[in-house]
């Protein structure tokens, strides 16, 4: 499974880089008004710093809802540089627009998804990436986790070739649960990435070998 790094905090990007293990970015309009980034120069200088900072793929989503607009701000993200993925809402014109993107060898990620039928549809119109967004389904009593399984078993049926980006991660098991469940990618907050080193016999068996070193060479 993929790690990716659901932010748009530079400190956190390049922490998740340094430690090796980082293999993309996800950003979203909410992510980066998070950081404060505004103004649309901003906005694309600040996913050209990203794209600087990691080596893979860095998800950069269009604002525009209707077709025409997508597709200019699509192909307008896509020329940034080589690692952006354009993100697009799973809408009706969010799949027209993946399809044309798609024809044009300009990868998307399709963002929003919540049902089976959102992801096959965006499959069929050609998408990299589709982002079932998991916690926000826990948040409504709906397990989101469940929907990753449904999603990957349904693209193996076909042999299906758009990959299942879990994403709306909220905490470690998450990540354990989406790697059971087959998910190509995960986007994490780093918090959660962290989480997976979390053991307590970890410590006491790192304290006890230190313990003893210490013993006999002090
Ligand atoms: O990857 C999607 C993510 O940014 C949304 O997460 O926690 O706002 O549901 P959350």
């Amino acid at each position: 499974m993929k790690f990716f790094i659901d932010t748009a905090n530079l400190d956190q990007i390049r922490e998740a880089q340094d430690l090796g293990i980082l293999d993309g970015v996800t950003t979203n309009p909410s992510l980066m008004a998070k950081e404060g980034i505004k103004g649309d120069e901003n906005i694309l200088n600040h996913y050209k710093t990203i794209c600087k900072i990691v080596d893979g793929d860095v998800s950069a989503e269009v604002i525009a809802t209707d077709y025409d607009g997508m597709i200019k701000e699509g192909e307008e993200l896509a020329a940034l540089h080589e690692q952006i993925v354009v993100k697009v809402p799973v809408t009706k014109n969010g799949i027209k627009a993946i399809k044309y993107l798609s024809g044009k060898d300009i990868r998307t990620n399709c963002t929003l998804i919540f049902s089976q039928g959102q992801a096959l549809l965006a499959a069929k119109a050609g998408a990299t990436y589709v982002s079932p967004f998991i916690g926000r389904l826990d948040d409504t009593s709906t397990d989101g986790v469940d929907l990753i399984y449904k999603i990957v078993d349904m693209f193996n049926n076909y042999g299906i070739e758009t990959q299942v980006l879990a994403a709306s991660i909220r905490h470690t098991m998450h990540i354990i649960q989406c790697a059971d469940a087959g998910a190509d990618v995960a986007t994490c907050p780093l918090n959660a990435i962290l989480g997976l080193l979390n053991h307590p016999l970890t410590d006491k068996g790192l304290e006890q070998f230190m313990a003893d070193y210490n013993k006999l060479n002090s």
